[in-house]
């Protein structure tokens, strides 16, 4: 991508002029209110609640998004005498590249000047490296058409639903118990040793060949950041002692990213995180379409659907999603 550009896009339609340039560590706060302020927009007249003042947990994603891929994380910005600098954000986009993938994270742009070109150019100043190998991928929220009709007219097509649920396993049978032979064995237990020791390497060769079978690419950056994050790891071991799967949950409630051999795994799994843990307030987890097993079976679990699905997107199929939930629709 082009580092720096004072370029305008879109036949002049942009509000003023508009430059792209990598942000700065210390406009990551002003990212996050362009997130909340653009989605309250459309999601308050839909009848759903407001987005929480409380920017915590988003500004440590933007910190990690920022951090693994800075070229990629970049804003929008339209002079402004009144301002300090003579400029003020008015958008910005995040995507990073894990291997071949490269996710579109964040793309928000101020309700006032949308509709005028601005988030057409962000994509392009946050995208791939040239290359026929790279696949494009993002999630979109169903509600909102702009954001999809974008994406999909540059062929990164909404191809999946991504279900959200909340609750607790109040009927925890539904989801049933690990086959017998399958150990979850904790992540501090593998990695007890000293940071690059051995426990440290085989846990993360095994993560990373369970995300290539299941997501296509392996992405070592986002499992340390979930860690940084206090999200707790299991590795579920076979009767041989073979990795067959790994899941998270946290006391925040967050379960995943999961990922298994066997599709067939995946129940069991939820099953053992939400019993493995207890959680703050309620558990909230994304499900994709494809694990429909594990659909039908957290709602007979007790755990209620949430908000509208949202759509993962891509321009060419990568992983298989009825092995692999994601983190969070921001992350893979
Ligand atoms: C989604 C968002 C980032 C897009 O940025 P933007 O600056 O408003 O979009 P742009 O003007 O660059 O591009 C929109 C394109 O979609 C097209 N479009 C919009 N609605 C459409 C529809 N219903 N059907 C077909 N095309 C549509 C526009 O014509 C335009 O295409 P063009 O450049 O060929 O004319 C911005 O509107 C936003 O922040 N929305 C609220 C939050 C959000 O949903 N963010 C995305 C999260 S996934």
């Amino acid at each position: 991508m082009t580092a720096a550009s004072g370029a305008t896009a879109s036949g002049g339609r942009e509000p003023g002029i508009v430059r792209y340039r990598p942000a700065r560590p210390d406009e990551l706060t002003t990212c996050a209110e362009i997130w909340r302020d653009s989605i309250n927009d459309y999601i308050v007249g839909l009848g759903q609640p407001e987005i929480p003042q409380d920017l915590g947990s988003i500004l440590r994603l933007y910190d990690h998004l920022r951090a693994s891929d800075p070229d990629r994380f970049v804003v929008g910005l339209v002079p402004d005498p009144s301002v300090v600098d003579g400029e003020r954000i008015v958008a910005f986009a995040s995507a990073v590249l894990r291997e071949r993938l490269w996710y579109l994270s964040m793309c928000f742009v101020l309700p006032e000047v949308q509709g005028r070109g601005v988030g057409r150019s962000l994509l392009a100043h946050s995208g791939p490296p040239p290359g026929d190998d790279v696949v494009r991928a993002t999630a979109t929220d169903s509600a909102q058409p702009i954001s999809n009709a974008l994406y999909a007219s540059v062929g990164i097509t909404p191809r999946l639903p991504l279900l959200n649920f909340i609750g607790h396993p109040m009927r925890p049978e539904a989801l049933g118990s690990l086959p017998s032979g399958i150990r979850p064995v904790p992540f501090d237990e593998l990695a007890g040793g000293p940071p690059g020791g051995d426990g440290h390497a085989q846990l993360a060769a095994a993560v990373d060949a369970l995300d290539r079978e299941s997501l296509g690419v392996a992405h070592p950056l986002d499992h340390r950041y979930l860690r940084q994050e206090g999200r707790r790891g299991w590795l579920y071991r076979g009767p041989d002692g073979v990795p067959v799967g790994y899941g998270y949950a946290t006391e925040a409630g967050r379960v995943g990213p999961v990922a298994v051999r066997d599709a067939d795994l995946l129940v069991p799994i939820l099953g053992h995180l939400t019993g493995a843990i207890t959680p703050r307030g309620a558990f909230a987890l994304w499900l994709p379409g494809t694990a429909d097993r594990s659909v039908v079976a957290v709602l007979g679990a007790g755990f209620r659907m949430d908000q509208f699905p949202i759509l993962l997107c891509w321009d060419r199929p990568f992983a298989d999603f009825s092995r692999y939930l994601p983190i969070s629709p921001g992350l893979l």
